[in-house]
């Protein structure tokens, strides 16, 4: 007999979704008690998996059964409360349904006639969020998959708006220049590399003590590209960098940027969320000067994976890059309405402000400054465990959330820096063994350091004293 196509059997659905979101509770509530990364080695869940698809459908139970036995034990966690690597990547409760939501309705959200209240809710929420950041009314937000999509967005209108300059004249592309510093992250430069910039003329300009651009670096380099018949285009400051939140001098870039008739864009994708809280808006102090900003509430704003809020002042730039019309898509609206398609790379758009939606109407504003505020003052009180402690040291200011601290050894001083950099390293694999938490280090000026990054719903003080206590207690461990 023939098989039969697949049928939507809503109460089915039904009780499969309760089930899963049993499951989903319990895991929410046990995330702690798991190793924060896999014990398995590379390999280990393909090889559990069969290599060719089913050809016969296959029970639910048995589905799950297999996700719980095979697939759960080979993932890191990053909403464990231990985890500290990386940068935060949030979730909370209210995303989470209003993705399960977003997935049920299936929306395309390409246009306002595919899907007209998802394109009016990213309106609203992006104006909310951009009264929440306290950024001038003249910036108007798009939410794109990520911060490297944002950046290079920004990357593609910052060119075709430096070529548009030069009467779009042949070779123009091939003597643009861009600029950032090392510090900044890596998804800037391929950001610029994508948008056409040739590799050797993607500047990387000197960072001072503070891993922060040093703006006099930039001018100079500015004026030398242009004294060398070249086109600057473009520069990308960062608030927040991923290294060690350093906070790019955006004021001082700003007055080059406008001198110079460069692009400027604020890459605040980890760090930007800490502007909504009054106390912190300085961060953001120039960004109201900027072409464009990205900040990630899918980073440090309890929204889950993706959601990237990009800023733009001058709107009808992005349009020239990014409009693009089909006859299946003309409606008798397109004079008077958003159509998000044309303001990305994407046709095919995810209803991602549902989810943005859920969360700042869920906590409030007031909430989730709150947990932004928490989130600091615990990286500054690990940052103060960290400065009192005569075997370790603190190489960057604890200012938002992340502390960046290097293990001297108990040998201060005799130690060469090679040395210190294997100490520190081999510190990082035994405190992560442990699976009860998981930082990831950087090199900072030359030197290996490890970092531990605050900003995950579940984390309190009490883990973060687990956390000091673990790395106090390894690196004693580790010089006996
Ligand atoms: C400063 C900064 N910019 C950009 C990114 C890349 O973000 P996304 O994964 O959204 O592309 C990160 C990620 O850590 C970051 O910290």
């Amino acid at each position: 007999m023939p098989t039969e196509p697949p049928r939507l059997d809503p109460e089915l659905f039904r009780r499969q979704a309760h089930e899963i979101v049993d499951w989903m509770a319990d895991y929410l509530s046990q995330v702690g008690s798991k190793p924060v990364q896999p014990a398995a080695p590379p390999g280990a869940v393909r090889s559990a998996l069969p290599h060719s698809p089913p050809a016969a459908a296959e029970p639910f139970e048995r589905i799950m059964a297999d996700f719980e036995r095979v697939i759960v034990p080979g993932l890191t966690h990053w909403g464990h409360p231990g985890f500290f690597a990386y940068f935060p990547a949030n979730n909370s409760p209210p995303s989470i349904l209003a993705e399960m939501l977003t997935a049920a309705i299936g929306a395309q959200c390409m246009s306002w006639n595919t899907s007209p209240a998802a394109t009016e809710l990213e309106q609203v929420t992006m104006e909310w969020l951009r009264q929440m950041l306290g950024l001038p009314e003249v910036f108007t937000g798009v939410i794109q998959d990520t911060a490297s999509t944002s950046t290079l967005v920004a990357m593609i209108t910052a060119r075709d708006r430096a070529v548009g300059r030069e009467g779009g004249r042949a070779g123009v592309l091939d003597r643009l220049t861009t600029y950032t510093t090392l510090e900044a992250n890596h998804s800037v430069p391929k950001g610029m590399r994508l948008a056409g910039i040739r590799p050797e003329h993607i500047r990387m300009v000197e960072t001072g003590p503070e891993n922060a651009m040093l703006p006099d670096a930039l001018g100079i380099a500015v004026r030398a590209d242009r004294a060398a018949g070249l086109i600057p285009a473009a520069v990308v400051a960062t608030v927040g960098t991923t290294g060690s939140t350093a906070i790019d001098p955006v004021p001082a870039i700003a007055d080059i940027s406008r001198r110079e008739q460069l692009w400027l864009h604020v890459d605040a994708a980890w760090a930007g969320s800490a502007a909504i809280v009054p106390e912190m808006r300085w961060i953001f102090d120039g960004v109201e000067h900027a072409d464009s900003v990205v900040m990630n509430p899918h980073k440090w704003l309890l929204v889950n994976f993706d959601c990237s809020a990009y800023f733009v002042r001058d709107r009808a730039a992005l349009l020239r890059s990014f409009g693009a019309s089909a006859e299946i898509l003309k409606t008798a609206h397109d004079d008077t309405v958003v159509n998000y398609r044309d303001w990305g790379i994407q046709l095919g758009r995810r209803f991602r402000a549902l989810k943005l939606w859920f969360v700042i109407r869920t906590y409030g504003v007031e909430g989730l400054q709150a947990m932004i505020r928490e989130h600091i003052r615990l990286g500054q009180l690990l940052a103060g465990w960290v400065g009192d402690d005569p075997q370790f040291e603190m190489v960057a200011p604890a200012t938002l959330g992340l502390v960046v601290f290097r293990y001297r050894g108990k040998a201060k001083g005799e130690n060469g820096e090679a040395e210190l950099d294997r100490l520190n390293l081999a510190l990082q694999d035994r405190v992560n063994a442990t699976g009860r938490i998981f930082i990831t280090g950087t090199r900072l000026n030359g030197r290996y350091v490890l970092r531990v990054a605050l900003g995950h719903l579940t984390t309190t003080e009490a883990h973060v004293r687990q956390a000091w206590k673990a790395i106090k207690g390894e690196a004693a461990a580790l010089s006996r």
